[in-house]
């Protein structure tokens, strides 16, 4: 497995690929992997030929008051991971290659980004938008996976790769649960188990508003169906039911309803989202 620490370096490896006739296939992390992520890469592979991740821990996506020293690092049980997932390279610039000093470009997607998350989280999702850019024109690939865990980034990214045109197939991954339901997150090693019994109301509740949706639930009932099954150990962000495309409140004749939950216990912040409904046109 090949370990990439410059943008020069890994536009070289993969332009070398790509003159091969090989499809490169790319998931962008933060590390701490589990599960979910390696889902990323298998359905990365089933669309390309060499497969890779990026493992960077991206400063300007968090806030001054969130996690970003204490995030989760293990470069070499990520590295384990990754190798036996059958990755070709790994991506695993220095901040300083990311953002050298100086650096004064950022990609902001407008709308979208204004809602849940990013009401929350005001500057987060710009962020995200230049690191992803930034990551694309540094590993160059045909395909890149991210993960359904994670809707609304999900939507700020298409956005982005549709206005800025980048030439890149986007493959969207189901969240990986736990065997009692929990979406797998880095974050969850924060987690004391009696946080853990109260994070599991969340994919219960969305669950049950699935359930009630299936036979044939109003928004009003769905939504009531969210919300009253949360543990009131959650500080919610917000349980609302939305369009999985814009972020606006669903109604009662949207075609897709998108349960979304996010709420913080103790100091953890979980996330979590269900499709509740989906009426083909
Ligand atoms: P990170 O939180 O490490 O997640 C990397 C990718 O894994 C994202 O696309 C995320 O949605 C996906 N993922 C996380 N948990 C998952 C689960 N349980 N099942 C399936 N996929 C899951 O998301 C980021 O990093 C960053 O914002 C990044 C895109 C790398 C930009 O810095």
């Amino acid at each position: 497995m090949h370990i990439l620490t410059s943008v020069a370096e890994m536009q070289k490896y993969s332009r070398s690929l790509q003159r091969q006739g090989l499809r490169v296939g790319f998931v962008p992390t933060m590390g701490y992997l589990h599960d979910g992520h390696v889902s990323l890469v298998e359905l990365a592979q089933r669309h390309s030929d060499v497969v890779g991740a990026s493992i960077f821990v991206n400063p300007t996506q968090f806030s001054p008051t969130e996690d970003l020293a204490q995030y989760p690092r293990d470069f070499d049980g990520d590295s384990a991971k990754l190798q036996s997932a059958g990755c070709q390279f790994i991506f695993f610039p220095p901040v300083q290659e990311m953002y050298p000093d100086g650096a004064s470009t950022v990609v902001e997607v407008e709308g979208v980004t204004s809602r849940y998350e990013g009401a929350f989280r005001p500057t987060h999702f710009r962020g995200v938008t230049t690191i992803v850019a930034k990551l694309f024109n540094s590993v160059l690939p045909d395909v890149a996976a991210f993960g359904q865990k994670d809707a609304q980034q999900v939507a700020v990214v298409r956005k982005m790769m549709q206005d800025l045109n980048f030439p890149i197939q986007l493959l969207v991954g189901e969240t990986v649960r736990e065997p009692d339901g929990l979406a797998m997150s880095s974050r969850n090693v924060y987690l004391s188990p009696e946080d853990r019994a109260h994070g599991l109301s969340i994919s219960a509740a969305l669950r049950a508003a699935q359930q009630l949706a299936a036979t044939g639930g109003t928004l009003r009932e769905v939504e009531h169906a969210l919300r009253s099954q949360l543990s009131p150990a959650i500080a919610l962000d917000y349980a609302d039911v939305v369009d999985p495309q814009t972020f606006h409140p669903a109604t009662d004749s949207s075609a897709e309803w998108l349960g979304i939950i996010a709420g913080k216990i103790g100091r953890t912040r979980l996330i979590d989202n269900m499709l509740l409904r989906s009426i083909p046109q």
